[in-house]
């Protein structure tokens, strides 16, 4: 099984995304509901709840992860794949949700470091929303940059839209604090229009409807789950390592919190009827 990992509900965009593109490969999702949001940790607390999720997903038999929430992604992947991964389980994999994001604003290769010759100098500017982790550990505008530095990126915070999310606070509330966040992004460009958008946390599509209606015409919003399913069936091509052993058995999903209540909200998240299981060490 392929491990699919996000503080929450949030990496269930992700999920449906991935089990569309790839109907032949089985994944274990786990949520760590009862850490979440993670957008109010520190990047420490990051670090080492990402590792005990991963470690967790590794002990279910699964070799590859991917991790399923930016926050996790932008603070600790990285750290992650540098020291402990290759040092503990170097024949496991650990990916993330930002390379593929960045490959596709960029349209540059992860591996190219700087910009290819010929790169098109009109500036064009993204705006970013994302948790304040992902916001604070620069990630984003630091990759963009080095590969396409015509870009112009305005990273806006939005530090209680995890939460109200996961909460299935109402849409009236949602759609006013979306508000709010397009008009400090926008205010931070002295009103101007960004060119495109990058919902840069995986709770943010299950309400993307109040981005649309916040953003100006014409924003350009990037699908980051089909971005991210379409680079990991790349991936999975490319490392037939990874293929199913048979029988191919159904998803799993699995919570670190209330399986009740993770239930009732990932089918509504996932579009379809899930049950979680606990998460045991
Ligand atoms: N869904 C996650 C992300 O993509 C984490 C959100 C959170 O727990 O704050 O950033």
């Amino acid at each position: 099984m392929i491990g699919v990992f996000d503080s929450g509900h949030g990496g269930l965009t992700i999920l449906r995304a991935l089990v569309d593109r790839l109907p032949e490969r089985r994944f274990l999702y786990l949520g760590d509901h009862s850490h979440a949001p993670y957008g109010n940790r520190t990047p420490d607390e990051i670090h080492a709840l990402t590792i005990e999720n991963v470690s967790r997903l590794f002990a279910h038999g699964c070799k590859l992860v991917l991790l399923a929430c930016n926050t996790a992604a932008a603070v600790a992947l990285r750290r992650l794949q540098q020291d402990w991964q290759p040092a503990t389980f170097p024949d496991h994999r650990v990916l993330g949700v930002l390379v593929p994001t960045v490959e596709a604003v960029t349209n540059v290769p992860w591996h190219i470091k700087e910009p290819p010759p010929g790169a098109p100098r009109d500036a064009a500017t993204v705006a970013i929303f994302a948790t304040p982790p992902t916001v604070n550990s620069g990630t984003y505008p630091h990759e963009i940059g080095t590969r396409a530095p015509a870009i112009r990126v305005v990273q806006q915070a939005c530090p209680d839209l995890v939460a109200a999310i996961e909460m299935a606070a109402p849409e009236a509330e949602v759609r006013k604090m979306v508000a709010g966040y397009v008009a400090q992004m926008r205010a931070q460009i002295d009103g101007g229009v960004p060119d495109s958008a990058i919902l840069g946390c995986t709770h943010y599509p299950l309400v993307a409807g109040a981005f649309t209606e916040a953003l100006p015409q014409g924003v350009r919003i990037l699908g980051q789950p089909e971005i991210v399913a379409d680079s990991f069936a790349v991936y999975l091509d490319r490392h037939p390592e990874f293929a199913p052993p048979a029988p191919i058995t159904p998803n799993v999903f699995l919570t670190t919190g209330d399986p009740a209540l993770a239930s009732t909200l990932g089918s509504r998240f996932f579009g379809q009827e899930i049950a979680f299981g606990v998460a045991t060490d």
